[in-house]
């Protein structure tokens, strides 16, 4: 294993397009393109890195992986009244179908999906307790203390997020939304602003990786069941437009997220998280997703 990704990340370095940072978010285009790190985490505790494996990122829309799951826990399948299931084939901050389909996104990992559990999990508390929440699961998750949010990283989405303010009002607009829109964009800005690196990323995915389980503990995060739904979900909607392309591929369930992150699932394998701030036109890393294809051809893991 070690020597299969230290060949990703030299052949990764040696890439001439690494793709172009995200700018809509100006604290992530300062980010320097030429950085690369994936780390395999395996059900029996071993956790294998090459690249800048300790360097935090912004994880982004990885993070809607993880409010999903604190969301099912909370509200079980009434959730999917808020939200649905079907990948949407538009691009990820895209608000064109709330209009037909009454406000109800097309799935969780689209933003407008995200703001709406965003809002569901907030169950009438304040932003600073939900994250309090948010952050608190995913340090379990990733048997690690230190993952903090980036207060600079949410604070320029909050100064820059008219699309996404404009989704949370249009949707709000039906009459769909239990807390303040400012408070639920607020909640949504700052988890998708939570740093990490990808040895933690790997680690907290691995539940889903090991039919809802986290090894480091023992302890059943989800049912088997609803580990299988979410690796579904990642597969048919985690890269967006992009999803079909990214199964095509790489052929494992994935999230990406617009820091250059994204979490890949190899169901009975491994958690894999992968790092490269340089994106494809759709918004996810493009030398990440280069990697997880070659990861999945040289270790023959696939969903298919
Ligand atoms: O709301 C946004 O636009 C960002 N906080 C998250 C978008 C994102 O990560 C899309 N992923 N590729």
């Amino acid at each position: 294993m070690q020597s299969i990704i230290n060949d990703i990340a030299e052949q990764m370095a040696q890439s001439p397009d690494k793709g172009i940072v995200a700018s809509y978010i100006p604290q992530l285009a300062k980010i320097d393109p030429n950085q690369f790190a994936i780390s395999v985490a395996l059900p029996n505790g071993e956790i294998y890195s090459a690249g800048c494996a300790q360097t935090t990122f912004s994880i982004q829309s990885v993070s809607k992986v993880f409010t999903l799951t604190l969301a099912l826990g909370k509200l079980g399948e009434s959730i999917w009244s808020r939200v649905g299931r079907e990948p949407s084939g538009d691009p990820f901050n895209s608000i064109v179908q709330l209009e037909h389909e009454h406000g109800k996104p097309r799935n969780p990992f689209i933003n407008a999906g995200a703001i709406a559990v965003a809002d569901a999990i907030m169950q009438g508390h304040q932003p600073k307790e939900t994250l309090a929440e948010i952050v608190q699961f995913i340090r379990f998750l990733a048997n690690d203390e230190s993952i903090v949010i980036d207060e600079k990283v949410a604070r320029s989405e909050v100064e820059t997020g008219t699309r996404n303010a404009s989704l949370a009002y249009f949707m709000a607009s039906f009459g769909l939304f239990e807390n303040s829109v400012d408070a639920v964009l607020g909640t949504y800005f700052h988890h998708c602003s939570i740093a990490m690196n990808t040895h933690q990323l790997a680690t907290a995915g691995l539940f889903l990786a090991n039919n809802g389980i986290n090894p480091s503990t023992g302890y059943a995060v989800v049912s088997p069941q609803r580990a299988k739904r979410i690796n579904a979900l990642m597969l048919t909607c985690g890269h967006y437009d992009g999803s079909g392309e990214f199964a095509f591929r790489v052929g494992l369930p994935g999230k990406s997220g617009v820091g250059g992150g994204i979490l890949a699932i190899a169901p009975g394998k491994a958690s894999i998280a992968v790092w490269s701030p340089g994106l494809d036109v759709i918004g996810n890393s493009k030398l990440g997703t280069e990697a997880l294809e070659l990861f999945a051809s040289k270790t023959g893991w696939s969903v298919f």
